[in-house]
């Protein structure tokens, strides 16, 4: 066995921003500032009013590719600051030159879009790049986004979208990285630096738009737009915190969300909006509401009108109106009646014409008007390369007995079956948030299969059922098929529908009869490799217990079938690790891993300990898990010193063996239990994480470095602080296992 010693320092995050330094383009030089005041003395206050107004374009609002003469007018009037939806280079620059040519102010316009992973190159939804735990390369991907996006003239994405989400039933979970603030916020502000790029003025940059601020994957019962209902200190301790890590790393953007935090919608929340966005953490960059999310605080009833609304959502500090045209129609009156002071539009202007001059475009407003770069950049063969290694790492190994992965390199017969393994079904392979996807550049998965199918080796392939509805149920036609070959690969799941926004689900099984068809297929007696695609984690308890090897392949873009063939074939060894907790079922729901002890953790042979009657409390499938062809062995865990002073940093380090025959990528992850506290503390919480590459025989040695700040909580006064006593460190491949050690922190 050789022994190569990787030294491999992780310095732990003092609450993130040590990786990332205080944003450096948080105030602008004192000349803009000054260019800013004099634009804003220049301007009516319909004009100023006009830079808050967000118009839908396209299919949002005008249902045709380009403006209506009422949109065009109401540009030429200055009543038009930013559009949601209008892409194409040539488009967004025709529209720029009206407002820069034929208005009176000559403010550039922002054009706005959900480019969520990828625009023609859509790379996997962003729970399955969470599930790389690879930042790089999520910095990468979204890289790609923000040069393609540049392509089609957009200038801002509307993500990433940092919301921790704890129910699987909520569809929007896809869009996000899973239920750990820290991994959540490590990869936002992967994604922020991946969209802005160094320098927000380079071609190729976009300005990034941290969502939905806040707290939006809280919704009771994982119905989308819900009520959310937390207390002060769960909000900061867990949800609050990759809004935060992405403003730290550059971003001049948020997006206020649609729910209520107890009792106050967040778009109309001044706690939210300015005492903790702008006064506590000295946000200096703009606030777009979410579609609507202005006019719907009468929906909440906090606003009788659309004037109410209007003065509230504004006065919070919720700077764009998108699309409800409160801001534009009613808050003229409101400031002229009193009721408004016109200072807080000032304001509200202020911010976004910050950001404008920090996207260069008064500098130059054609900037991402450029035609010839859609042909040169979308879909990109290098985009493509990306994509792929990007979803060989968001595989994720859940399952597999007696080594019947990767599947043997030749002479075999492979039935493929399912409905999500064909040609028919490529659009539902890209996922959510992928509308300007087009199926021919999807790779299937049939087509990733063939593509490297072993020398020798024979393809069957049935569709055997859709993938919710009754007809075309199938089942005997695919297992005929199956019973010819030496080994089953069923590829099922959800479709992209079911997932995103407006796609909560009650029922986590795999949709419609699929799990019918995959019962008819593992009674033939033949091995069974489950391949399951979608954008949540689903009740798998049946295939768990009755399948050999199960594949989470979520939605993986437009380079599918090639990495997931990689992955089949073994030309790629599965690295992925769950950004969420797999529960055994819907009743186990909300269950994660950073849960409280209670003052009655089971005791298994104790009824009277916190428990179900019909199910135990570990999840089907643990945060942080995912298997290899290979194996990793653990030493022990070393720590610099037994203990430590508040200031003082602890070293802790593991020795990882790659204890199989094939070079493998395993995330060393690290967690931390604060043992007693003067409140309750989580049973063990990520602190940091390191994917490193070992070869057969060889031995790696990670370190951390623990700083002080990493052992800071919430008190009972909501203040910061770190308390002394002992701490245990978990060191290993899953939150449900690891090496432990205790060092003390001295008072
Ligand atoms: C949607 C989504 C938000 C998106 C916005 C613009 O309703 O909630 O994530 O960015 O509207 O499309």
């Amino acid at each position: 066995m050789t022994k190569r010693t990787i030294f491999i320092a992780v310095m732990l995050l003092s609450g993130i921003a040590f990786l990332f330094p205080q944003s450096p383009v948080r105030k602008l030089p004192a000349s803009t500032e000054a260019r800013i005041d004099s634009i804003i003395r220049l301007m009516t206050l319909e004009e100023k009013l006009g830079q808050l107004n967000q118009i839908g374009g396209t299919w949002y609002d005008t249902k045709t590719e380009r403006l209506n003469e009422e949109q065009t007018a109401m540009l030429k009037a200055g009543q038009i600051g930013s559009f949601l939806g209008i892409t194409g280079a040539a488009e967004t620059g025709r529209i720029q030159r009206i407002a820069m040519e034929q208005s009176r102010m000559k403010i550039p316009v922002l054009f706005g879009y959900d480019i969520i992973h990828g625009y023609s190159t859509i790379t996997p939804i962003p729970l399955a790049e969470a599930s790389s735990w690879n930042p790089a390369l999520v910095e990468q991907s979204a890289h790609i986004a923000a040069l393609e996006g540049s392509a089609i003239g957009v200038h801002w994405t509307y993500a990433p979208m940092v919301d921790i989400a704890r129910d699987p039933r909520w569809g929007r979970i896809a869009e996000g990285s899973g239920e750990d603030p820290y991994l959540g916020s490590v990869l936002g502000a992967a994604r922020v630096r991946g969209f802005q790029g160094k320098d927000l003025l380079q071609y190729g940059s976009l300005l990034a738009c941290a969502k939905h601020f806040a707290a939006y994957g809280g919704a009771e019962a994982g119905r989308d737009y819900n009520t959310v209902d937390l207390s002060e200190r769960t909000l900061r301790e867990v949800y609050l915190p990759p809004y935060k890590a992405a403003i730290d790393a550059g971003a001049w953007t948020l997006m206020s969300s649609f729910n209520e935090i107890g009792g106050v919608p967040a778009s109309g929340s001044s706690w939210l909006m300015t005492d903790l966005l702008r006064k506590e953490w000295g946000f200096t960059g703009l606030v777009v509401s979410d579609y609507t999310a202005v006019m719907e605080l009468m929906n909440h009833r906090i606003a009788k009108d659309s004037t109410e609304a209007g003065i509230v959502g504004l006065s919070s500090g919720v700077d764009i109106d998108m699309v409800s045209r409160i801001y534009l129609r009613k808050l003229a009156a409101a400031v002229r009646s009193g009721a408004l002071a016109e200072s807080v539009v000032d304001e509200a202007v202020r911010r976004v014409l910050r950001v404008k001059f920090v996207y260069g475009l008064f500098d130059d407003p054609y900037r991402n008007a450029r035609p010839e770069k859609e042909k040169e950049l979308l879909l990109a063969p290098e985009h493509r390369a990306v994509a792929r290694t990007m979803a060989q790492q968001s595989i994720v190994l859940l399952k597999n007995e007696k080594e019947l992965l990767p599947l043997s390199k030749g002479g075999k017969t492979i039935a493929l079956i399912g409905p999500l393994a064909g040609n028919d079904h490529r659009r539902d392979l890209v996922g959510t948030w992928a509308w300007a996807q087009k199926p021919e550049h999807v790779v299937s998965v049939i087509d990733g299969i063939t593509a490297k199918l072993p020398k020798g080796s024979k393809l069957i392939y049935d569709k055997g059922c859709e993938i919710e509805s009754d007809s075309g149920y199938r089942a005997q036609k695919a297992v005929a098929a199956a019973k010819k070959a030496d080994v089953i690969v069923a590829v099922l799941g959800e479709a992209q529908r079911h997932s995103g926004e407006a796609a909560s689900r009650s029922n986590l099984d795999l949709p419609g009869r699929q799990r019918e068809l995959l019962k008819a297929l593992a009674a033939t007696g033949k091995p069974v490799v489950l391949v399951v695609m979608g954008g949540r984690p689903l009740t798998l308890q049946w295939e768990a217990d009755n399948i050999p090897a199960i594949v989470e392949a979520w939605h993986l873009g437009v380079e599918s079938g090639n990495a997931l063939a990689d992955v089949l074939f073994g030309d790629y060894n599965p690295s992925g690790k769950l950004p969420v907790t797999f529960p055994r079922n819907l009743g186990q729901i909300p269950i994660y891993y950073n849960h409280k002890s209670t003052g009655r953790p089971l005791v298994p042979t104790d009824k009277y300990t916190s428990r179900y009657l019909d199910v135990p409390n570990t999840p089907l499938f643990p945060f942080g898990h995912g298997l290899s062809y290979t194996s990793f062995q653990y030493s022990a865990v070393t720590l610099s010193s037994s203990s430590i002073t508040k200031d003082q940093s602890l070293t802790v380090s593991v020795s990882v063996t790659n204890s199989g025959k094939r070079a493998g990528e395993e995330v060393v992850q690290l967690y931390l239990r604060d043992d007693v506290a003067t409140v309750t503390r989580p049973v063990k919480e990520l602190k940091g994480f390191k994917k490193v590459m070992l070869q057969p025989g060889e031995t790696g040695t990670v370190t951390f470095t623990v700083t002080s700040e990493d052992l800071s909580f919430y008190g009972l006064d909501m203040k910061k602080r770190i308390e002394p006593g002992t701490f245990t460190v978990y060191v290993g491949g899953s939150s449900a296992d690891g090496q432990q050690a205790v060092f003390t922190v001295l008072p």
